[in-house]
């Protein structure tokens, strides 16, 4: 028997099953949602695998809030469904996630921000999954990416020694960590995306802040939190985050999460090295994820790559280039433990191998990666 895992896109767009294993593809049409489906796994282990109570896992409804049915953020939601493309409509996929998997991520505001089309889409999925006692839940690969940059960036702050730092979320799309993490008391945060997305978002925002009661008072923890609307392809973006009152001198984190393979390669690299620039200025941290060549094949939206990011971070300047892959002891967080699931299974194979000798498919890998940068080091 074999675990089989996904990049579970939403909405489903193509199924297949091509090996002698269950391998059931999700085709998403943009996103990183990563599932994973398995008919022939035995429930016990997916149940411990994803650590919750086995009554939870027979069918849970989705219960969704009085804020969420709202007409007012329903209406919000419909423009986001109507009129934003599909890299952008990612942000509230990862948002979905993040609400559904909460007894993990612990974020209030995600379900608000991520709107009920895109929860109700990955609440079917991840029923279907229990349903069928799937190895892994299909979302649990969000909940550790969000752990691992949780975790990482925590790490990172304290690096700095209590020396005044700022934090810059690239591509933040409805990331909400300004309010959910006690690290970044203190920090100043920068979030950039696009225009109308940084809009919608502090609408949403406004909107949750309005109907919070005195008990659940969702509060902001970062000392401040500035939204900057630019496209990272674009040259002026770093100008635009300076303007904004980032301070290029002042330690600072790097979170780039879900956003380097949207981009091209050249636009990829300028990135990278824009920041690179940063780090002879003072001590940088970048926290990363990077899909290798074989996930960016098998879905168009997907543009950047690499299957060797430690080297290509080194190559730019960076050091203590330290690269995880999911399931790997620092990023499962107890919810990746069986020896079954593809991810477990990738991992111990050479990442020279692109296809699984098993069965033939692609060795679908996620890198979460942290480099450091500063003025000691020289930069390219
Ligand atoms: C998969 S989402 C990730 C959002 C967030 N980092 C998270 O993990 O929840 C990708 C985000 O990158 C943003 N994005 C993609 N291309 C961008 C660009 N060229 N400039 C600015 N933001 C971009 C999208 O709008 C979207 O919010």
């Amino acid at each position: 028997m074999c675990g089989s895992l996904f990049l579970i896109p939403l909405p489903v767009l193509s199924f297949s099953s091509t090996k002698p294993f269950s391998h059931v593809f999700y085709l998403i049409h943009e996103n990183w949602v990563l599932g994973h489906y398995n008919l022939l796994s035995s429930p016990d282990m997916s149940r411990k695998e994803n650590g919750q109570p086995q009554e939870d896992l027979a069918r849970p409804e989705l219960q969704l809030s009085d804020l969420l049915l709202s007409d007012r953020v329903r209406e919000l939601h419909a423009t986001i469904n109507n009129e934003w493309d599909s890299v952008q409509r990612t942000a509230c996929q990862m948002a979905a996630g993040r609400a559904l998997w909460k007894h993990v991520t612990h974020d209030p505001l995600a379900e608000v921000l991520a709107g009920e089309t895109y929860l109700r889409s990955l609440h079917e999925k991840m029923t279907r999954d229990r349903i069928n006692s799937a190895r892994e839940v299909s979302g649990v690969i969000l909940a550790v990416r969000t752990l691992w940059f949780d975790a990482n960036l925590e790490a990172a702050l304290n690096s700095f020694n209590g020396g005044e730092a700022q934090v810059v979320l690239l591509g933040a799309g409805m990331d909400a960590r300004a309010y959910r993490l006690s690290c970044l008391k203190g920090i100043n945060i920068f979030e950039v995306d696009f225009p109308e997305l940084l809009h919608m978002k502090a609408t949403l925002l406004q909107a949750a802040m309005g109907s919070s009661n005195e008990h659940e008072q969702l509060k902001m923890i970062a000392k401040s939190l500035t939204r900057v609307a630019a496209d990272i392809r674009d040259n002026d973006w770093s100008e635009k985050l300076q303007r904004s009152g980032f301070i290029p001198e002042r330690n600072t984190v790097w979170v780039l999460e879900g956003i380097l393979y949207y981009l091209s390669h050249i636009h990829a690299m300028q990135v990278l090295k824009t920041i690179t620039a940063n780090c002879s200025l003072t001590h940088t941290v970048l926290l990363a994820d990077f899909m290798n060549k074989s996930s960016t094949l098998f879905q168009s939206t997907y543009q950047f790559y690499s299957d060797w990011p430690e080297n290509l971070l080194a190559s730019l300047g960076f050091s203590d280039v330290k690269l995880s892959q999911l399931g790997d002891p620092d990023a499962n967080f107890g919810l990746m433990h069986d020896p079954l699931n593809l991810f477990n299974k990738i991992r111990s194979l050479p990442r020279s191998v692109q296809n699984h000798p098993d069965d033939g498919t692609p060795c679908h890998r996620l890198f979460l990666v942290q480099a450091t940068g500063s003025p000691n080091h020289s930069i390219i």
